[in-house]
Parts: C-alpha cells; sequence; structure tokens
C-alpha cells in the first residue's frame, strides 16, 4: 500500500513554536512525529544547517510524515520516546537544543478501523501504536482477571463504573471471546448508563482506559521525563503537549525540579477558541514548556 498524506492536524503550532524557539543550526528531537506537523515547523526553523530527529513508534506514521517533510533536515526513527538516549547515542548524539513531544494519537490512527482504536467503527481489538510489538487489547481483555480490568477502566479511564464493566467482560469471555471493538463497544454500552447532559459515547472511557494500558503511555511518558535532563543540554528547550489529567500531573511534577527545569508556562498553554473551532482535537491539548537550567 503506497503512503498517504496525512490527515491528522497539528494542535498549539503557532504556541508551541513561539514558546520552544528553534534557532537556526540548533540539533531538536521531535519525539512522536505522527503526521510531521509540528517536525516540518521546528525543521523549517532550524534550516539547513541545524537537524531534526524524528521518532515515532508506529512505522505507518513514518511514512505519512515523510511526504510532509521532503527536502527539509529531519531523519526519521523508529522507536520509542521512552528508549530516547539510546537512540540518541547510536546516533552519536549526546545532547540537543531541544525536544517536543506530541502525546497520544494522530487522527489518522483512530480513523483506520483495523488499529481498533475506535469504538464508532468496528475492527479487531487491536489498539497498538506500535503494531510491531506488545500484546493487543484483545489479548488483554482475554487474560486480566475482573480485579486487574476495572483497575484499568477506572485508573486510566476514570470510569465510575469500571467494576461493572470488568465482571461483565469476564462473564461474557466465559461464552466467547471479545475480539473486536464493537463487541467491546455494545458489552460497555449494556452495562454503562448514557450521562444526562454529556454527548460522548458510553464506550469513551473504557477505550481510553485499554489504550492507555495496550501502550503504556503513561510509563512511557514517565520514562521519557527522566530522560529529558541528561540529553537537553543547558538552556535547551523541552515542550510537552498532553491530552489528560494523568499525563499533565506526571508533566508538571517533572518540570517543578527546579535544579533541573525552569518552567516556561506557569500554567499550560491550552488552544484558542478559534483553534478548537477548526481542530475539535486541540480542546483537550495542554502544553507546558520548560527550559534546562545552565
Ligand atoms: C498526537 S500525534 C503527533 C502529531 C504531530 N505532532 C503532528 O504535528 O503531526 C502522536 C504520535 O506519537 C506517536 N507516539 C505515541 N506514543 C509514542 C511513544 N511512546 N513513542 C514514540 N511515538 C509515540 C503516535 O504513534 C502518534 O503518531
Amino acid at each position: 500500500m503506497s503512503p498517504q498524506l496525512a490527515r491528522h492536524r497539528s494542535v498549539l503550532p503557532r504556541e508551541t513554536l513561539d514558546l520552544l524557539s528553534p534557532q537556526p543550526g540548533e540539533v531538536w528531537v521531535d519525539a512522536t512525529v505522527g503526521a510531521g506537523g509540528h517536525t516540518r515547523l521546528i525543521a523549517e526553523r532550524v534550516g539547513p544547517a541545524g537537524r531534526v530527529i524524528g521518532l515515532d513508534q508506529d512505522p505507518s506514521m513514518l511514512e505519512r510524515a515523510k511526504l510532509n517533510l521532503v527536502g527539509l533536515p529531519v531523519e526519521l526513527l523508529h522507536a520509542n520516546f521512552d528508549q530516547l538516549v539510546a537512540a540518541l547515542r547510536n546516533l552519536g548524539v549526546q545532547e540537543v537544543d531541544g525536544v517536543l513531544a506530541d502525546l497520544g494519537f494522530a487522527s489518522d490512527q483512530v480513523d483506520e478501523a483495523e488499529r481498533g482504536l475506535s469504538f464508532q467503527q468496528d475492527g479487531p481489538l487491536d489498539m497498538r501504536l506500535d503494531p510491531t510489538s506488545g500484546e493487543s487489547a484483545a489479548n488483554l481483555i482475554a487474560r486480566e482477571n475482573d480485579f486487574n480490568l476495572a483497575k484499568i477502566f477506572f485508573e486510566y479511564g476514570e470510569e465510575r463504573h469500571s467494576r461493572r464493566v470488568a465482571r461483565k467482560i469476564v462473564e461474557t469471555r466465559k461464552q466467547s471471546p471479545i475480539h473486536t471493538t464493537k463487541q467491546l463497544a455494545d458489552l460497555v454500552r449494556s452495562c454503562v448508563p448514557r450521562e444526562k447532559g454529556r454527548h460522548f459515547d458510553p464506550a469513551t472511557r473504557v477505550f481510553q482506559g485499554l489504550r492507555i494500558a495496550v501502550n503504556d503511555e503513561l510509563g512511557s511518558l514517565e520514562r521519557l521525563l527522566a530522560q529529558l535532563p541528561r540529553i537537553a543540554k543547558p538552556g535547551g528547550r523541552v515542550g510537552i503537549i498532553s491530552f489528560h489529567s494523568l499525563e499533565d500531573r506526571r508533566v508538571k511534577q517533572a518540570f517543578q525540579d527546579r535544579e533541573t527545569w525552569e518552567p516556561l508556562t506557569k500554567k499550560p498553554v491550552i488552544a484558542g477558541e478559534d483553534e478548537v473551532r477548526d481542530n475539535p482535537r486541540s480542546r483537550s491539548a495542554k502544553l507546558r514548556v520548560a527550559r534546562r537550567q545552565s
């Protein structure tokens, strides 16, 4: 299949660039290339004398991003950002002027039914952002006991009816395996009431919790945050765009270490009304930026 141009639209592009302020000749990392939107903006700023190293754990996003980055000084790597230091050492890079991570998934990944990330389309219950490694959501659901499943839905999905859903899964899987997104979404809808005045699907929180667990999203973020002090030069800038409070809390906490970081955002930067109207995904985006102390 030939790569298609990506659909994903970058969030907070102007704010990210203004705060990170990449300069000509600098070396930068985009730890989450996605469709390459932010990568492109950074690469244009560092110019031909600079260098941008772009990581993504999803090879198909890297293929898409390539089309958006032709002629720019960008090297793309298939890697999880929790291996950032090792990936940079392999390229002979010890320190960089800046790092951006725009967490979560790209619109293109959700749109592909076969990735199993969407409860709006039927597909295999996979959910791995890196389809080359790890365990699918279907396997996890088949294996975990109801206590652990409820924990995932409650802690990562903030689903109040987590125990009810977990029990129903365990009951259902005794009869037949749950291996499609539709099976799981229908199961959740059968035991989680639709909240009054809320428009979102009752399956939303369970799907979010499972996706976070399958991809160990919080563990990867913590490992990334722990590595940033080792690779950001004194004066180097790091920016993290997060999409829910579990992520933002960890970023906020990491940047509170004043021996290492000078926060450049006192409060997280959020999208303005115009951006939210044009790109609804930006509604929950929060950007925090910090500078490595000299
Ligand atoms: C929100 S999108 C990035 C969009 C990008 N900033 C743009 O402007 O097009 C997030 C991307 O990060 C990737 N990703 C998520 N977690 C990752 C991780 N731990 N390591 C590497 N890539 C990751 C996803 O596969 C996805 O392509």
